[in-house]
């Protein structure tokens, strides 16, 4: 009998991902246990799934619809006891059935690929067996089929999200959206990406190196513990995994080609904030943000990613010699807060994932075998440098400013530790609720300010103070100022040169004792949406609020 064979399992469990659905990832060969993945072979899927996508989209794939589920399944993750992961699965009941492909790996998943203009469908069956939503995470979307907390699926229950895809071209992704199980769910393995693609002539893809392939990778930390069990203790602070795993890999090390690659990257973590850096030291070339592809691309010493975030790398492998091993590293900054992370604290440096330059072998096996003597998992006081004295305030965003004054804000949101759980003004999530300063007018332009206050007063108070990642449903933002009140002024030294401010975003990093002012026009839909910080335990805790967009 195969069923305890684990290669034979993720095999069917691959090829169960849906009828037709294109598998990108590593050949199911003999090979297949190993955890090398050739990036080459993936991405040239892609790229002929986009140019042929690209190709159809004047003629009739107008709509795309999709069987989706959640479900409880036994994965392989690390030899010995396999790993129970919640894991979403798809087919593609109308539409071309390859624009649901498999991540690159064991996972999260899928991905779903779009068009700006196209109807899209998933009726969804939740095979849990605890209640779930399924929320399209940046999506202008009504606020039906947004996957509130309100718009409970039970298990067993079927839900049909359908909406026409309004946002422009970009890297979104959907996830459950229970209150109170946000997190759980998530770090169980809930998650997949939904991108919009490019129409073929978007200047700014234009722009980019011709042969550019794209590999998507979402990153997470996760403790598995000697079982292979998935670790997940309840933390109002919140958790942070022992290990990196991107794609569902541990050790992430992907065969490249010498050809330009374009890196989409989601935090998909819990509340892990990453730093994101090349280990040469090499700037990072920044060319998208959660809202899509930047009008140019922007180079930066490191991109700082808090949960939820995305961004988009232009990783030139050209010039490598064969064989050159290219690392991206999660590197050290200082954080105050009090997040559980023994092994791995937040703001420890790490190594996130490995690029061999045309390094798989003849056979094209894909089969390389690294020296890794890096582990990477404790920051050592080495790790941060002197931090220099930092003046307050500090605004970045000059370009985007008007003149030397402070942009005023529409509504002030104050981010803070009260009676042990993070509120919004003072406020934790009331399922329905909404207080009158949370309505917004349909079609406003408005600035929002969030004040990251720490911790408050008291005693020793000022120690626990943690950044957060401020997400807004329905809209896309631009960050429009930034300022500090200069008290964590030595964490923010180690941080402040990675924020990627220059494109559409709808989850910002708020670091301690800072204001960050977002501008936003809240069209196109009326109805109940939430804000929230996207560190899944603030958020399940509370740390979340309704606002209401009337006519
Ligand atoms: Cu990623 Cu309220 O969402
Ligand atoms: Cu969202
Ligand atoms: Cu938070």
């Amino acid at each position: 009998m195969t069923t305890n064979n684990p290669s034979r399992r993720r095999f069917l469990r691959l090829a169960g991902l849906g009828a037709g659905a294109a598998v990108v990832g590593p050949r199911m060969g003999a090979d297949r246990a190993q955890r090398v993945v050739d990036a080459r072979a993936a991405a040239r899927t892609v790229a002929r799934t986009v140019a042929r996508t690209a190709a159809r989209t004047a003629a009739q794939d107008e709509v795309l619809e999709i069987a989706l589920s959640a479900v409880i399944d036994p994965v392989q993750l690390r030899p010995g006891a396999p790993t129970t992961l919640w894991r979403y699965r798809a087919a593609v009941t109308a539409g071309d059935p390859a624009r649901v492909q498999a991540l690159d790996g064991p996972f999260p998943g899928p991905i779903v690929r779009l068009h700006q203009g196209m109807r899209f469908q998933a009726t969804f069956t939740n095979r849990l067996r605890e209640d779930t939503t399924v929320h399209w995470h940046g999506l202008n979307v009504p606020w039906l089929m947004d996957g509130h907390p309100m718009s409970l699926v039970a298990p067993g229950a079927t839900y049909t999200y359908a909406f026409e895809v309004r946002n422009p071209p970009g890297m979104y992704w959907f996830h459950p959206h229970p209150h109170g199980r946000t997190g759980t769910q998530v770090y169980r393995g809930l998650a997949g990406l939904l991108i919009v693609d490019e129409p073929p002539d978007d200047p700014r893809l234009t722009a980019l190196p011709a042969d550019l392939v794209e590999l998507p990778l979402i990153v997470q930390d996760r403790t598995l513990d000697d079982v292979n069990a998935l670790v997940y203790p309840q933390s109002v602070m919140g958790f942070l995994g022992d290990d990196v795993w991107v794609n569902g890999r541990e050790r992430f090390t992907a065969a490249v080609e010498r050809r330009p690659y374009r890196l989409r990257l989601l935090n998909g973590s819990n509340h892990r904030i990453l730093k994101l850096g090349w280990r040469d030291g090499a700037p990072v070339r920044v060319i998208g943000t959660d809202g899509g592809l930047l009008d140019a691309p922007v180079d930066k010493p490191f991109v700082m990613m808090a949960p939820a975030e995305r961004v988009e790398i232009l990783a030139d492998f050209r010039d490598a010699a064969p064989s050159e091993v290219r690392a991206l590293d999660s590197l050290a900054f200082r954080d105050d807060s009090m997040a559980m992370g023994a092994l791995w604290p937040q703001g420890g440096k790490a190594e996130v994932a490995t690029f061999v330059v045309g390094g798989g072998p003849p056979d094209g096996a894909g089969r390389v075998f690294l020296p890794i003597a890096f582990n990477g998992r404790h920051a050592e006081a080495a790790d941060f440098a002197p931090a220099p004295a930092l003046a307050a305030p500090v605004c970045r965003i000059e370009p985007l400013r008007r003149d030397a004054d402070p942009i005023p804000a529409t509504r002030t949101i104050v981010l803070r530790l009260e009676r042990g759980r993070f509120t919004l003004n003072g406020r934790t999530f009331e399922h329905d609720a909404v207080a009158d300063d949370e309505i917004v007018k349909l079609g406003a332009e408005e600035v929002w300010a969030f004040v990251n206050d720490g911790a408050g007063m008291g005693p020793g108070m000022g120690m626990m103070a943690g950044a957060h990642a401020m997400h807004v449903h329905l809209v896309r933002f631009r960050v429009v100022e930034r300022t500090t009140d200069g008290r964590h002024a030595e964490a923010y030294a180690t941080v402040a040169a990675g924020f990627v401010d220059e494109g559409w975003k709808d989850t910002v990093l708020v670091m301690p004792g800072e204001t960050v002012k977002v501008r936003m026009t809240f069209g196109d839909f009326t109805g109940l949406y939430l804000y929230h910080c996207h560190m899944l335990e603030h958020e399940d805790q509370g740390m979340m609020r309704n606002f209401r967009v009337d006519a």
